[in-house]
């Protein structure tokens, strides 16, 4: 069963052409990313103009000599103007070819990325917690079957995505801020990964609070998060004195410290409410390296899934295998 996958929820076009819900036959994916570097972040209407340029050539490209037996599309949340480019394509798509219209959750999309292009033995089991992480979502959900996945709790304020991106501005490290501060923090990481390895558990060696930053809701008993005062703290540490770059890597470091710290407890909290072993990470911020590594530590006691690192941002791969799993999977 081939299903073709269309993303258009934000900067990115992607169309995908994606067998019995796991292997990737096809997947392209054009971006407005350099657009929106000129002001920082994204402008809706000028991502929607960029999707209506790049919808036929990646559609050509995706599609070329595959037939398919249905089409899916993302159909909320995005921005408006985006997400419309993608449903009336694939309306028309599904009119013409003559094949069934499934309409999909973005959020829920997400999660399927942990099927694409993995074999049966890496595949999630039933039930887990996954931490669900984008530019505009922090949530959890425990996910007992493909048609039962519970809501357990989200951010009361920003998504932790964004608090990464308007860190970086404060830091003026450049947009998207995810990947930025990633790259920033890990060069002190990198410089000293010998001894941060043989030291890791003593909390010295990167001298790692020098900025004292906060961990809001990290102790509350619930899956809920708040992000907004932990990216206004280090906005009025950079308000309160010029930083020089040791001290920009330092604050990058102490952030992206601070920021995986609440995310592991909070999954860590879900798995423990929900009495499963099987946790999951998934959305842009699951590309994240220290996030990625801290999962990798604790292998030793938790299933971990984790989608591939080329799945993890906005992709039509991960929509076209929503609509396998929920309407044709036995
Ligand atoms: O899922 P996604 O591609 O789009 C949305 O649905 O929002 O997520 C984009 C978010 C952005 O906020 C971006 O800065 C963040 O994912 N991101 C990262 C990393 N790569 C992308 N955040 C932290 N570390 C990264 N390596
Ligand atoms: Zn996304």
């Amino acid at each position: 069963m081939k299903i073709l996958g269309i993303e258009t929820s934000c900067d990115e076009t992607s169309v995908s052409v994606v067998q019995d819900g796991a292997k990737v036959l096809t997947l392209v994916t054009a971006t407005s990313l350099e657009m929106h570097k000129k002001t920082r972040g994204i402008t809706p209407e000028n991502a929607a103009r960029k999707q209506v340029e790049y919808m036929i050539p990646v559609l050509q490209e995706a599609l070329s000599n595959q037939d398919v037996d249905a089409v899916a599309v993302t159909e909320n949340p995005g921005l408006i103007g985006s997400l419309v480019v993608g449903v009336e394509t694939a309306k028309a798509l599904s009119f013409a070819l003559d094949k069934p219209l499934h309409l999909i959750s973005h959020l829920m999309g997400h999660i399927y990325s942990l099927w694409l292009d993995k074999n049966r033995k890496e595949q999630p089991k039933f039930p887990f917690v996954v931490l669900l992480v984008s530019g505009g979502h922090t949530e959890l959900y425990l996910v007992k079957s493909h048609q039962q996945i519970n809501f357990l709790g989200g951010t009361r304020d920003d998504a932790v995505g964004e608090c990464f991106d308007k860190v970086a501005r404060s830091l003026e490290l450049g947009y998207p801020g995810g990947p930025a501060i990633d790259a920033e923090a890990s060069k002190i990481f990198n410089s000293q990964f010998s001894i941060y390895f043989a030291l890791r558990n003593t909390r010295k060696v990167c001298n790692k609070n020098t900025f004292k930053l906060p961990k809001p809701m990290i102790t509350s008993k619930d899956c809920e998060f708040s992000f907004s005062g932990l990216k206004t703290a280090v906005h009025r540490i950079t308000l309160s004195k010029k930083l020089n770059n040791d001290e920009v890597t330092q604050l990058a470091f102490e952030f992206r410290e601070t920021a995986v710290e609440i995310l592991i407890s909070k999954l860590l909290f879900a798995s423990k409410m929900n009495q499963t072993k099987n946790i999951a990470v998934v959305g842009g911020v699951a590309a994240n390296a220290l996030l990625r590594q801290r999962l990798e530590e604790l292998r030793s006691t938790y299933t971990v899934f984790l989608p591939h690192l080329k799945y993890t941002g906005d992709n039509g791969a991960m929509i076209a295998s929503n609509a396998y799993f929920n309407n044709y999977s036995k």
